[in-house]
């Protein structure tokens, strides 16, 4: 599952985005029996399965004036359903490859699963495995001629993106998208990394835009400065906030988190040792900037503390930000993982939880519920859940369904905090 950028940030009404459209890349991938042929390419139309319109405008682009064809490497970015990597696998030189990068562990995973006969014919690669390459990596490893993307709505994203596919030195970048969700802004964002930026004829609702000759300078990868302002153990404290390409509220502190995190102090420092078992193993499960799993870390000196997180961009904020505090010591770990599929059964005695709640502007119960049983299983019998929700939603009774006994620790306007006590 993927840290989505369509989901809103707590409080927040939601915002679409059409790079990462579904949190459920593991499971849905479609198979790759019916590639569509060039005319299937122009069709404006959405058939089941395959490439949608918006795959489709960045095909015919590619083949176009990508040199989707030509031999080479083809890098293909953030393909949640795998329809892209299979259309460019179609497609490809007999001696060309593709390169297929996704932020998020799970579709990084369930790609592989699906292409495993490409991957093993040497026909393409999907990088990654317990630890995240960064797509800037892998543009200057594969040095691709022509790199393939949805546009991702957040800018910052686009940015980043941009900047990264840009170290693969020639290459053409094709990113397609929504008209409706399309901007000048994104021109403007492609034109600060290549010299050439156009659009290329609309199919249906969708369009792309085509950036190539990337700028001899190029500029520096974009990474977001924020600070938080908390009490840690009593102490009036300032923490330093990284934020990485799409992560969650960028660099700044989630208005949710803060309230979990006085909630939380409330209660760490209120707790004597003796009537109370030591914290020895403290989980933030999908970690984001890192804000939760450095708050862990500075109040828990002794503890293990671990942060968790399914997109490879939080992966990088939370550990940019852990090492920007000081915080980056021998046991606290950042791991790139679904619903912390490495951490063994009932081995963390705290856990904290900020987890999405929306798919678009939909609230999408699922997604909480998967990272509750995540919860559930990984906590000791004893163990605490810390929760934070969105007030007008209502989930007492599932986490204690799922969980236990739940406490409510705090409450405003606009975020509720929860704690369940693992049974
Ligand atoms: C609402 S954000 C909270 C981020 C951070 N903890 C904070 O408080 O600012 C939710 C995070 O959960 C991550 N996430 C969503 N589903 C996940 C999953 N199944 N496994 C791991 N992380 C997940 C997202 O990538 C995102 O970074």
């Amino acid at each position: 599952m993927t840290q989505k950028h369509d989901e809103a940030p707590s409080g927040a009404s939601g915002t679409t985005d059409a790079s990462r459209p579904d949190d459920s890349g593991a499971a849905e991938l479609s198979t790759r029996a019916d590639a569509p042929g060039i005319t299937d390419i122009a069709s404006t139309s959405d058939g089941p399965g395959g490439p949608d319109q918006t795959d489709r405008v960045i095909l015919r682009t590619a083949a176009e004036e990508g040199g989707l064809d030509r031999p080479g490497t083809v890098l293909v970015v953030d393909d949640v359903t795998g329809e892209l990597t299979a259309a460019a696998l179609d497609r490809r030189a007999s001696d060309g490859a593709v390169v297929s990068w996704s932020v998020s562990h799970a579709t990084t995973l369930a790609l592989r699963a699906r292409f495993s006969e490409e991957i093993t014919a040497g026909h393409l690669e999907i990088p990654g495995g317990d630890h995240p390459a960064s797509l800037a990596e892998i543009a200057a490893a594969s040095r691709p001629h022509l790199a393939l993307m949805r546009l991702p709505k957040a800018l910052a994203d686009l940015e980043h993106r941009t900047v990264e596919i840009s170290r693969a030195g020639q290459v053409t970048l094709v990113a397609g998208g929504r008209v409706k969700h399309m901007t000048r802004t994104q021109n403007v964002v492609l034109g600060g990394v290549f010299t050439e930026v156009r659009a290329s004829r609309g199919l249906g609702k969708s369009r792309a835009l085509v950036a190539a000759a990337p700028r001899e300078e190029p500029p520096p990868l974009p990474v977001g400065h924020g600070i938080a302002h908390l009490t840690v153990r009593g102490t009036a404290s300032t923490l330093q906030l990284r934020g990485i390409g799409g992560v969650f509220s960028g660099a700044t502190a989630d208005a949710g988190s803060l309230l979990l995190l006085e909630a939380l102090e409330r209660h760490l420092v209120g707790r004597t040792e003796t009537e109370a078992a030591p914290i020895a193993r403290a989980i933030d499960l999908g970690s984001g900037n890192g804000l939760l799993t450095a708050y862990l870390a500075a109040a828990l000196p002794n503890a293990h503390v671990l942060g968790s997180d399914d997109d490879a961009d939080a992966v990088a904020s939370t550990r940019a930000t852990l090492d920007a505090n000081g915080l980056d010591r021998e046991d606290t770990e950042v791991t790139w993982d679904e619903s912390l599929f490495r951490v063994a059964d009932r081995s963390a005695d705290l856990l904290l939880l900020n987890p999405p709640f929306h798919d678009g502007t939909a609230v999408d119960a699922t997604l909480v519920q998967g990272l509750l049983d995540a919860a559930a299983r990984v906590l000791r019998p004893g163990g605490e859940l810390w929760f934070v929700h969105n007030s007008h939603l209502r989930y007492r009774t599932e986490v204690e369904h799922r969980v236990g006994p739940v406490r409510q620790r705090a409450r405003d306007r606009r975020f509720t905090v929860l704690s369940a006590e693992r049974v």
